[in-house]
């Protein structure tokens, strides 16, 4: 049984841009190999300026090594890290059991991109009934040497994207948002 099999259950796209919210609590059933696969088949369907596909991926799902990166983060970022931590003792990485990382050689567009994909995925995965997070606070951890040879990364690559991804512990209802602010809207001119 994989996260595909709720596949026949999927919601629309609508309906899992409404859905989707960052989960940061996950059981510790493993995300499987084909679901991933299916994942980044979504994350590289984006939208890619000049056809570049810039993006790669890293793919961790050693729990040490993530625990490891969080306790590195921790050490070496200290109080701006801390705060999104929330629990002392808390993992950076929520104590999910599987990070995607969206990378590439970075310029604005391909940055851009690759943050692109990475909705993608969110909404696919959301769509199969798996929980997501972007994790930001991670960035600087990922993007030091040390850690960029550890993980498999080339030192040309940047990590742009870390997503954490798994079962979702509990349901969770959405989080609200502001009106759209519409700054001006030109009516439509009869010829
Ligand atoms: C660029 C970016 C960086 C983020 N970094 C973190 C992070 O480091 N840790 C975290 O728990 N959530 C992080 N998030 C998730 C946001 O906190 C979340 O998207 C926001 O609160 C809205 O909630 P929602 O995603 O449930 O709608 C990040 C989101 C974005 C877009």
């Amino acid at each position: 049984m994989t996260a595909l099999d709720n596949m026949d259950g999927r919601q629309t796209v609508f309906e899992a841009i409404l859905a989707r919210r960052s989960v940061r609590s996950f059981t510790s059933r493993e995300v499987d190999k084909v679901t991933i696969d299916t994942l980044l088949e979504a994350a590289v369907r984006a939208p890619t300026n000049l056809h570049e596909e810039p993006w790669a991926f890293a793919i961790v799902q050693d729990r040490t090594l993530l625990d490891h990166l969080s306790e590195r983060a921790r050490s070496i970022e200290g109080d701006a890290v801390r705060r999104e931590f929330g629990e002392p003792g808390a993992s950076l990485f929520h104590d999910a059991g599987t990070l995607i990382l969206i990378c590439c050689q970075p310029t604005v567009f391909r940055s851009a991109d690759c943050w692109l994909a990475a909705e993608n995925l969110l909404l696919a995965a959301c769509a199969i009934g798996l929980g997501t997070c972007i994790v930001g606070s991670s960035l600087g951890i990922l993007n030091v040497p040390e850690s960029k040879a550890m993980l498999g990364i080339p030192e040309t690559f940047s990590v742009t994207v870390p997503i954490i991804i798994g079962f979702p512990e509990h349901q969770s209802t959405p989080t609200g948002r502001k009106r759209p602010l519409v700054l001006s809207w030109t009516p439509a001119t009869r010829g």
